[in-house]
């Protein structure tokens, strides 16, 4: 059994896809043959020792992915050999297989592929759970997606044009722009691949406030954070809420608070994570309705690329190069 392993933390070049024994189950838990494993910015992260999470070395990345179950522990009541399952882990996808607890995989629809059985729960739950229980998305608003084409920005277009929501998109070129165009953005604004310096910052929010029909966002979905943040910010309608989700520009940005005073806005932390463990209901709520979304045809996570897992480190870097769109998916045997 192959796997990919960080030896230790530093340059994603140093990871390796190296032979280990093959694992046997506890009597709660399975193995499961990975057929696909989704790419995720933490992958990017954790590998340098730079997510806030830092697992005991060495260790396998990779927290989403699908599979056949191939042997189950003594105690094991609720799969089978044989089941299709997905299944989220804090580690441990980006292998050939793996060992996880029963209660942590789950059946997959019998109409989904791996790959997007692989590959949609944490884009999609974590923007389904940001604009619902967070930003308390109305069809009436008026959203703003920073770094639209990513996996969470897509992610909320998508469940944002689902919901009934006017979408403006932000992105750094024309050819992102397109794909946010093709998933109901209904209008796009371009930043550049640089970082704003204060008169681009300006203008930008002047782009910004000019696409929202309104004179001001309803909710702002930033995974981006950086120069990108108070701009925006600076683009919120009155009672307005902005979402945190991530940083991938690099910087955690400071605001001044006087700018949430004069909107009546707030600034809403999201974290999935947390949120699927300590509500667990309200999150197997949420995947049942984006499952239904899904079959209904309502929503339709793109897979932009399959890379082979061997491959894994080229795939990780092209998180740090900017060229993910959409969910890039590691798979070890097509189906
Ligand atoms: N809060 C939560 O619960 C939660 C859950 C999942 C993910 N996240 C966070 O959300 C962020 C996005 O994750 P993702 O999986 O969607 O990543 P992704 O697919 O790689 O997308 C990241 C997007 O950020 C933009 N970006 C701007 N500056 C960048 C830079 N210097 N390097 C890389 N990308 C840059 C890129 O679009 P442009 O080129 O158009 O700018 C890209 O589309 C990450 O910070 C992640 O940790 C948070």
């Amino acid at each position: 059994m192959k796997k990919i392993i960080c030896k230790e933390f530093g340059p994603v070049d140093n990871l390796v896809w190296e032979d280990t024994e093959d694992h046997e189950p506890l009597p709660n838990e399975v193995v499961v043959d990975i057929k696909a494993a989704a790419l995720n910015f933490p992958d990017y992260l954790i590998v340098q020792g730079l997510y806030q999470f830092q697992p005991p070395l060495p260790f396998t990345p990779g927290n989403e992915g699908a599979g056949i179950i191939k042997k189950i522990g003594s105690e094991v009541t609720k799969h089978k050999v044989g089941d299709r399952v997905s299944f989220m882990s804090a580690i441990g996808a980006f292998a050939e297989e793996m060992v996880l607890d029963q209660n942590l995989v789950f059946k997959m629809q019998d109409d989904m592929s791996f790959e997007v059985a692989s590959s949609y729960q944490l884009a999609y739950g974590t923007s389904y759970h940001a604009l619902v229980q967070r930003g308390n998305l109305s069809k009436d608003d008026e959203v703003l997606v920073l770094g639209g084409s990513g996996g969470v920005g897509l992610a909320a277009i998508d469940i944002a044009k689902a919901l009934g929501a006017r979408v403006v998109a932000a992105v750094s070129s024309q050819e992102k722009a397109q794909i946010c165009s093709d998933y109901g953005a209904d209008d796009i604004v371009l930043y550049g691949s640089s970082k704003l310096e204060k008169e681009q910052q300006k203008t930008f929010t002047s782009e910004l406030k000019a696409k929202s029909i309104k004179g001001g966002f309803d909710l702002i979905y930033d995974p981006i954070g950086d120069c990108f943040a108070e701009p925006s910010f600076r683009s919120i309608g009155w009672g307005g809420r902005y979402l945190v989700i991530g940083f991938a520009a690099g910087e955690i940005p400071k605001l001044p608070l006087n700018l949430t005073l004069l909107k009546g806005a707030s600034i809403v932390g999201v974290f999935w994570g947390t949120f699927t463990a300590l509500e667990p209901e309200t999150n197997k709520n949420n995947i049942k309705k984006l499952n239904q979304m899904v079959t209904d045809g309502k929503i339709k996570p793109l897979i932009s690329q399959t890379i082979p897992m061997k491959d894994a480190i080229s795939a990780i870097n092209l998180i740090g190069n900017r060229g993910v769109t959409g969910k890039v998916v590691l798979v070890n045997n097509e189906e």
